[in-house]
């Protein structure tokens, strides 16, 4: 079972409650999922495999509690050649320009670092659903079984 490192971006904590709904599905179904708060370079570069889990704000911005994480990737440029990622955005299809846009961010940068995706992004409308942690936990148990077994999307 992998050793899955999570990092979340989130100003109100709700995808905060989703990255701890879904960190107790995947250590239920056997894996070591680890929340990374504050984020750091050391976990992200020690994983097996790393999942993003973001809200979106201001005019399609990372929250700050990642952002500056973010940045931080896109200067120092640490390399995870074949690591597998996953991103989780929750946004709000009413700003419908900029509509998970912290998430799409991310998966682009980890992409650029040379992360695999095995699994295209999933977007949350927050609008549509009142309990998104049920769409976020199928979404990443189907994730974490693909793994091993998919060389990437
Ligand atoms: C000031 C503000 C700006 C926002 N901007 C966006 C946006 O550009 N795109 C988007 O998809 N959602 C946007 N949202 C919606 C949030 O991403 C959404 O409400 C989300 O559920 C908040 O998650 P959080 O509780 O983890 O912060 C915005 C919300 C606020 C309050």
């Amino acid at each position: 079972m992998a050793d899955i490192k999570v990092f979340v971006g989130s100003v109100f904590g709700g995808a905060s409650e989703v990255a701890e709904q879904v960190i107790s599905a995947l250590q239920t179904d056997g894996h070591q999922a680890q929340l990374c708060s504050p984020p750091t370079l050391a976990k992200f570069q020690q994983a097996e495999a790393i999942l993003i889990i973001t809200s979106t704000t201001g005019q399609g911005d990372i929250p700050e509690n990642l952002e500056n994480f973010y940045l931080q990737l896109q200067a120092q440029f640490p390399l995870i050649s074949d690591i597998p990622f996953g991103v989780i955005a929750i946004g709000d299809s009413g700003y419908s320009d900029t509509f998970c846009q912290g998430g799409a961010l991310m998966y682009a940068l980890l992409e650029e670092l040379q992360g695999k995706a095995i699994q295209a992004m999933l977007q949350i409308d927050a609008c549509e659903t009142l309990e998104p942690e049920i769409i976020a936990v199928a979404w990443a148990k189907q994730w974490a079984q693909l793994l091993y077994s998919k060389p990437g999307v």
